[in-house]
């Protein structure tokens, strides 16, 4: 085999290969976004918004669901409508964007972080059996890059303590367990349609929910605290009793552009994720077969898995490198503008996640002590980000099967000259800041 291309040496592919990219669109989007644009209607409860609310939800298999600004402020209305509130004590993975504990401080709960298992990096259940306490009032789950939490365990468990359960599904659009959609298993989901995600509609969120109650008030308070009588007839919904009130809140609305976008991202998205589900099969096969490379594991319930990010991990201790050392050797083989790279900063390391910083969360000593990331233990987590986790942005399995044959050979380059890249340093190469002392 040729020189490590980190070394100088040739690529196992060079530049001048086209890679897939992101985001996608076609003409019948731009097409409705100029109707859109020459209509008299824009925003606030129109045709596409909820045309597109119902079509998702039904595809994800919920009950309800609705669109919002975000999915940081989704996951704060999926709380804030389960009465998630001021010390309530929240279960959180500790590897996780943080939205997933900003929206739980926003709310003045305590964000109470939590480690993932080694081979999903989605929820240790014994681990959050353990962090249980008499304030703990929800876990909110996230099912991370292309891996699902143990979901029937999990339901199990909040149904033993009496827990709510908030499904965050960032990274999970057309993610199926035994036939089922991911967000329909938990009292309420969170969805993000941000730009890198697979359903995109550059900014947007969306939030899923079982109960007309939960309904209600996730449309009150994504809508300025208005009473669900504004709300147009969707899901056979009529106007509700006993719910007259208005409620303290702020405007969460999305467009009637971005939901032009999403109705696009809607009709090719099964067939997306389903590319990606066969490449990102294949592609482990051949990673498997790796020496001191592990891919991750799926769980037999999964019957479609999506992915966000495509991950996998190396074991640092057979092959005595890092990450840090792995994804700069791969990502001189495979010359990708979407690099490869370790995956998130544990949240009690993460500069993104600093809720001691906001003066609004000074309630008392004790919730400031309580909110402090640092006081959080999350070994696996910081494995996955110091050690031995990589991932990639899923345009990666957006390419043709054999494309994922060259993301393997580079893989086998990389550990087949494994003596070369322990002596590279990589600590300010491209992306990789210096790791927290
Ligand atoms: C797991 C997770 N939750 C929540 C969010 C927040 O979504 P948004 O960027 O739409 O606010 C993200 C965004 O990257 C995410 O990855």
């Amino acid at each position: 085999m040729s020189k490590l291309a980190l070394l100088g040496g040739k690529p196992v592919v060079g530049k001048d290969k086209k890679w897939a990219s992101w985001p996608v669109s076609d003409k019948k989007d731009a097409k409705l976004i100029a109707e859109i644009t020459l209509s008299n209607r824009w925003s606030y409860d129109g045709p596409y918004e909820w045309k597109f609310a119902e079509a998702f939800t039904k595809y994800q298999g919920a009950k309800y669901g609705m669109c919002c600004a975000n999915g940081t402020v989704g996951i704060q209305l999926a709380l804030e409508a389960l009465g998630v509130g001021a010390y309530d004590e929240v279960i959180v993975p500790g590897l996780t964007w943080q939205a997933t504990a900003a929206a739980c401080v926003d709310v003045n709960a305590v964000p109470v972080l939590t480690d993932v298992e080694p081979g999903t990096w989605n929820l240790d259940l014994k681990a959050v059996e353990a962090n249980i306490t008499s304030r703990t009032k929800a876990v909110v789950v996230v099912h991370l890059y292309g891996s699902v939490t143990d979901i029937a365990g999990l339901v199990k468990l909040c149904k033993k303590h009496n827990l709510l359960l908030i499904e965050d599904c960032a990274h999970q659009h057309g993610t199926f367990w035994k036939g089922q959609g991911v967000g329909s298993f938990g009292d309420a989901s969170s969805w993000s349609f941000q730009e890198s995600k697979v359903l995109s509609s550059g900014e947007g969120g969306f939030n899923m929910c079982k109960t007309k109650d939960a309904f209600y008030k996730l449309y009150s308070l994504r809508n300025c605290g208005r009473y669900y009588e504004a709300c147009p007839p969707v899901f056979g919904l009529k106007k509700p009793a006993g719910f007259e009130t208005t409620l303290q809140s702020g405007n969460c609305r999305l467009t009637e552009f971005q939901a032009a976008i999403l109705l696009g991202g809607l009709d090719r998205l099964d067939k997306q994720v389903k590319l990606r589900d066969a490449n990102a099969i294949y592609l482990n096969q051949q990673l498997a077969e790796i020496p001191g490379v592990k891919p991750m594991h799926r769980r037999k319930e999964v019957t479609q898995q999506s992915y966000f990010n495509f991950a996998f991990s190396i074991d640092p201790k057979e092959l005595k490198v890092d990450n840090r050392q792995f994804c700069a050797a791969l990502n001189a083989e495979l010359s990708r503008t979407d690099d490869f790279e370790p995956p998130y900063r544990p949240l009690n390391m993460c500069e993104l996640y600093k809720p001691t910083t906001k003066t609004r969360h000074k309630l008392n000593a004790e919730y400031f002590k309580a909110i402090n990331p640092k006081r959080f233990n999350l070994p696996v987590c910081e494995d996955a980000f110091k050690k031995s986790g990589l991932v990639v942005h899923h345009s990666m399995l957006m390419n043709a099967k054999k494309d994922m044959d060259i993301v393997a050979e580079a893989v086998r380059k990389v550990v087949s000259q494994i003596d070369e890249v322990r002596n590279v340093k990589v600590a300010s190469a491209k992306g990789f800041k210096p790791l927290p002392a």
